[in-house]
């Protein structure tokens, strides 16, 4: 596979250009009536698009199974997310995910009532599940093993850089308004509970049996089975469905099965380094 693109010392995936980052950071202008679902890669990300588009649609399915879901939100950071923004309105006030580092956000939002959902997930997890995109997604740089993952995960030599920067750089708006954090541990625990917190964010009423047939279609078999979700509408220059699914397993703890003793030891040690001075009720998974 090609080379990653460089911009400000962070890696992205060769489709990147350094332009439209730039042009994101500097120029890019958010509204104060955005909705923006920020998330560092494999955290769950596409769960809660598919959430909050059919949040949007009072739990109707026939959004979610028309428009292919990196068009429901657009990554900002990519040319093509940028040029569907700078189109007519989606369905209700903008709504965008994005992978950025706070470093690298649109300055324009730090000006802004914009909504951001920040989601997170124990990263033991979110290494195992890139392990397996890596092998999905033609644009990222299939790892030969899984320890070469690990290293390179816990050294931050990935796309969109280091999981801690990522995340303390993030949580540092923790307090600021409009801005809700949300954990994929917690979104498995209760996903009622957490529906309708999003609700509450997005200042969107529904009715229980809305949030019943939410909670059906945002479900991992509907998912699967959402052409417009699953990627099967991709070529597979892009994604290779051949090798495994970007929509895998969707459980916690995975981790189990594929990190050593000593690899859990070491990463339990650079979290500690690197998280110890945060609450740590933030991270309400498993350690
Ligand atoms: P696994 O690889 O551990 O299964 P992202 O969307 O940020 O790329 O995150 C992908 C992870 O979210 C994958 O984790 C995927 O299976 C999981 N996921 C996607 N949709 C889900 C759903 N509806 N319920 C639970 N997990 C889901």
């Amino acid at each position: 596979s090609s080379e990653y693109t460089e911009f400000e010392g962070i890696l992205f995936y060769p489709f990147y250009s350094v332009k439209n980052l730039k042009f994101c950071q500097e120029e890019f202008m958010v509204k104060d009536t955005d909705v923006i679902l920020v998330t560092y890669p494999k955290s769950g990300t596409h769960w809660v698009i598919e959430i909050v588009s059919l949040i949007r649609s009072k739990g109707d399915n026939t959004w979610v199974q028309s428009i292919p879901i990196w068009n429901r939100s657009p990554w900002i950071e990519t040319d093509q997310g940028q040029l569907l923004l700078s189109k007519k309105e989606q369905n209700g006030p903008r709504f965008y995910s994005s992978h950025l580092p706070i470093q690298l956000f649109p300055k324009s939002y730090f000006h802004s009532k914009a909504k951001i959902i920040y989601i997170m997930r124990n990263p033991k997890d979110v290494v195992v599940s890139l392990y397996y995109f890596s092998k999905v997604a033609k644009f990222f740089h299939t790892a030969e093993s899984f320890s070469q993952m690990f290293e390179k995960f816990t050294q931050g030599t990935v796309p969109f850089g280091s999981w801690f920067d990522h995340t303390c750089g993030w949580l540092s708006l923790r307090e600021k308004e409009n801005f809700l954090i949300l954990t994929y541990e917690e979104l498995l625990q209760d996903l009622w509970g957490n529906v309708e917190k999003i609700c509450h964010f997005l200042g969107t009423k529904l009715t229980e049996e809305e949030i019943n047939l939410v909670i059906k279609n945002a479900s991992l078999s509907a998912m699967k089975a959402n052409k417009m979700s699953n990627y099967s509408v991709v070529s597979d220059e892009f994604i290779d469905l051949s090798q495994g699914s970007v929509l895998r397993k969707g459980i916690a703890g995975d981790w189990k099965n594929h990190f050593t003793v000593a690899q859990s030891e070491a990463f339990d040690k650079l979290f500690q380094e690197r998280m110890a001075e945060l609450d740590q009720r933030l991270f309400p998974w498993e350690q």
